[in-house]
């Protein structure tokens, strides 16, 4: 599958604080990626980063295989901060205005507020939409351009359940007609029912990557020690791998159903490598997030 987005060591200091450490992450085309963390684990930076509006402190992501430029970034669409619209003018004439800065054709205009469900409502003044309505007009605007991937963060933040649950399926319907999607959110339950795949921040480190629908199972999680270099491809690459976590300086490699954590010893074996530390563990993700939302909050 064609990577969408590779990023490299990525890392943001702001003065003493690491906000963002040393971070890999690979989104194919297709999926819907969720970046999931707590308040302050790094979402937000690590996005501004993506969209060139953070600078790395140190190193590097590429979009399409291509270092980030203007014509690479009219590829991405994103809702990054609460988007300034003009409270007076209706929502057809602020996507008017949108589509004018953006430098994209006015015809885009019909089909994303038909998109977005916003189709009556356009000619109404911006300020009597609902949150949910101004959210989806958000949404509208950063897809004016047609972009291959479309960004989101928190993007149901502040809004009523009944806001919540449209503003999911909306980004379901952009992913089914063939959007790449990345989201942040702090919500467990939002990544499992929207995401496909998603990477687990914890205060600026990637501690998990993988794909949901592995994360929900009560899979065999083995944590393994070995004193070797490239230890993360070697057991990314046998294929009883699932997912892979990094916590407490061992690795918690989720297994596949049919199996268990002899095939992986013999496995690295196999490839010259010994395990000083190989012992089964369950544990579900939802229970792991849980773990560390709670210390979050502390
Ligand atoms: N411009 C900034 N200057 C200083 N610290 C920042 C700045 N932006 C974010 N931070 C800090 O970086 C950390 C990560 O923040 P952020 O990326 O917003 O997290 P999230 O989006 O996951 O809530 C937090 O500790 C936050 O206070
Ligand atoms: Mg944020």
């Amino acid at each position: 599958m064609e990577t969408v987005l590779s990023i490299t060591n990525l890392t943001k200091k702001f003065g003493r604080l690491t906000a963002v450490n040393n971070i890999n992450l690979e989104v194919k085309r297709g999926q819907v990626f969720g970046m999931l963390g707590p308040n302050g684990s790094g979402k937000t930076t690590t996005l501004g980063m993506l969209m060139s509006v953070v600078n790395p402190t140190a190193g590097a992501f590429s979009w399409f295989g291509e270092l980030p430029s203007n014509q690479v970034r009219k590829k991405i669409g994103a809702v990054l901060e609460h988007p300034i619209f003009y409270p007076y003018l209706s929502g057809q004439k602020n996507l008017e205005l949108n589509a004018m800065i953006k430098e994209c054709p006015p015809e885009n205009i019909p089909n994303v507020l038909e998109l977005v469900e916003l189709t009556e409502r356009k000619d109404d003044k911006y300020k009597t939409y609902s949150l949910g309505m101004k959210q989806r007009l958000a949404i509208a605007s950063a897809l004016l351009n047609d972009p291959t991937v479309l960004i989101l963060d928190e993007p149901t933040n502040g809004l009523d359940p009944m806001g919540i649950a449209e503003i999911r399926e909306l980004i379901k319907k952009i992913a089914a007609n063939g959007k790449t999607i990345i989201l942040a959110s702090h919500l467990l339950d939002e990544v499992q029912k929207v995401c496909s795949h998603f990477a687990i921040l914890k205060r600026g480190n990637l501690i998990h990557t993988g794909p949901v629908a592995d994360a929900s199972k009560g899979t065999e999680t083995i944590e393994v020690h070995a004193d070797v270099e490239g230890l993360n491809e070697l057991l990314l690459n046998f294929g009883g791998t699932s997912s892979i976590a990094r916590e407490n300086g061992y690795y918690q490699v989720s297994l596949r159903d049919s199996f268990n954590s002899k095939d992986l010893n013999r496995f690295l074996f196999e490839h010259g490598v010994v395990a000083d530390h190989l012992v089964t563990k369950r544990k579900s993700l939802e229970k792991m997030f849980l773990e560390i939302l709670a210390e979050a909050n502390h």
